[in-house]
């Protein structure tokens, strides 16, 4: 490693271990994209201001976005810095010499890595809003085609009621629901331009962080700067979003390699997502599922990880801030990743209706609901409920599923059961009679459908409104100086 030549790293010299231990370029680099627009921003605004000549700021904004260029190319080569500011700073002045220096102008690193992260995670709640929309229609589209599949719901891990697999699969499109307001939550939070707050007091210098904020499509300027340049509460808010949803993905993740076990058997993976073993030839794997339950482990211990890194420090800018850069770059593509694959995953799976509904009518999950019959009928709900529990060991003894009751058996556990109230043993029946919102019946779910589909039409168009890196990278190449 050779020793940093910008000032800010240690124009003296520093200690080439120390750099090494200081710097955070191999990781932040990944923030060039968000840097050069932040920059191109800053420069307009200190051109606009007449606080640099705008000859000069045309000069830099060409290396800019020659260094973009570069980058997109594969033939940029950065020098040894502490970060990626820093070795932008050093790129510019490699070409322009001292001129470069005007860039930094009524800036600190402090203010410009809080705008770098800003930037990031808007980019990145906009891919996986994106990535959500699809998981959400696919869930809807299924849910539609499925309608009438009938399989058991589970409490406790044990069969409780019949359900439709379009109930179950909307029960799934709730918690990625959740999820996209809890993105939509985080987009309202970075939507504050930290930029111009400098290291924190503020500057001298007669900027207009107003016309920044315009130029890179922020709502408002954050506040207040010593607050500013120490806050990650953005970073905390993604980071914790992203873990919620991906411990949703993992709760899909456990149902699917449940249903394809044998002890199950509602579903079949399709070659295309099973993984094979490389000793017992016979196994077909649900190694997907598996990982996206893992996955979702490294969320967790990334949320942690940043409240632990914000815990007790001082206010203002602190270095410490610096090791966000790791858990910060990993959550947006752990996030769309592991989605897009519960995506094709799900799209991939078939559902065996014949054992899904063989599973329901061989027992006696429609007991609540006979029960339910009997108490229309007057009968107080506890006293119906230890009929009925009579009646299933009843049938239990005989080895009857619930289905098959007759009216023979029922009237001799209890002479108040009678063909309309057994009616409600039929599994069928036993769905189409849930009217109640939130419940599994047939319009219920149709209601449930819209919630879904609305819900991915709202992912669409929060991730179309934010403004993306590459389209302000075009504006910012021609924004009058
Ligand atoms: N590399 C630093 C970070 O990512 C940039 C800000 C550094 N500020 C400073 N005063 N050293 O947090």
């Amino acid at each position: 490693m050779t020793i940093a030549k910008t000032a800010a790293s240690g124009g003296t010299g520093l200690h080439p271990e120390v750099l090494a231990f200081t710097s955070s370029l191999a990781l932040d680099r990944a923030l060039l994209q968000e840097d050069l627009v932040g920059s191109l921003a800053h420069l307009t605004m200190l051109s606009r201001t007449r606080l640099i000549p705008s000859e000069d700021a045309r000069a830099l904004r060409e290396q800019l976005v020659a260094i973009w260029k570069a980058a997109k190319a594969g033939t940029l080569v950065l020098a040894d810095e502490e970060d990626v500011h820093m070795a932008v700073e050093a790129e510019l002045t490699r070409v322009l010499g001292e001129r470069a220096g005007l860039l930094h102008t009524a800036r600190s690193r402090n203010d410009q890595v809080a705008l770098d992260l800003r930037l990031h995670v808007r980019e990145k709640v906009a891919d996986a809003l994106d990535v959500l929309a699809t998981l959400l229609e696919g869930l809807a589209a299924r849910a539609e085609a499925e309608r009438t599949t009938l399989l058991p719901s589970y409490t406790h891990r044990q069969r409780a009621q019949p359900i439709t697999l379009a109930y179950q699969l909307c029960g799934y499109g709730a918690m990625f629901s959740r999820d996209v307001d809890a993105l939509g939550f985080v987009l309202q939070g970075v939507a504050a331009l930290p930029l111009g707050v400098g290291a924190i007091g503020g500057t001298s210098l007669p900027i207009d962080r107003e016309v920044t904020r315009e130029l890179l499509r922020f709502s408002r300027v954050t506040m207040n700067g010593l607050d500013t340049v120490g806050d990650r509460d953005f970073a905390l808010d993604f980071a914790y979003a992203a873990m919620r949803s991906l411990l949703h993905a993992s709760r899909v993740a456990t149902d699917f390699f449940d249903f394809s076990s044998p002890e199950f058997g509602f579903v079949k993976l399709d070659g295309e997502i099973a993984c094979g073993s490389s000793m017992m030839p016979q196994k077909r794997n649900p190694d997907v599922f598996e990982l996206i339950r893992g996955k979702a482990g490294r969320a967790v211990g990334n949320l942690t990880n940043l409240a632990v890194l914000v815990k007790g420090l001082p206010g203002g800018y602190n270095r410490d801030l610096q090791e966000d850069r790791q858990v910060l770059l990993e959550t947006g593509p752990l996030l769309t990743s592991v989605l897009s694959m519960l995506h094709l995953a799900l799209g991939k799976v078939h559902f065996d209706r014949e054992r899904c509904l063989a599973a329901v009518e061989s027992d006696y999950m429609q007991a609540t609901d006979v029960a339910e019959a009997l108490a229309m009928k007057g009968i107080p709900f506890r006293t119906a409920y230890k009929a009925t529990g009579a009646l299933v060991r009843a049938c239990q003894e005989k080895g009857l599923p619930l289905a098959q009751v007759t009216l023979e058996l029922a009237q001799s556990v209890d002479p108040r059961f009678d063909a309309e109230v057994l009616k409600s043993a039929d599994p069928r029946l036993a769905v189409e009679r849930k009217a109640n919102a939130g419940g599994t019946g047939p319009a219920s779910v149709e209601k449930q459908l819209v919630e879904l589909k609305s819900h991915a039409a709202r992912a669409r168009e929060l991730a179309r409104a934010v403004p993306r890196l590459a389209s302000l990278f075009d504006a910012l190449q021609e924004a009058a100086l």
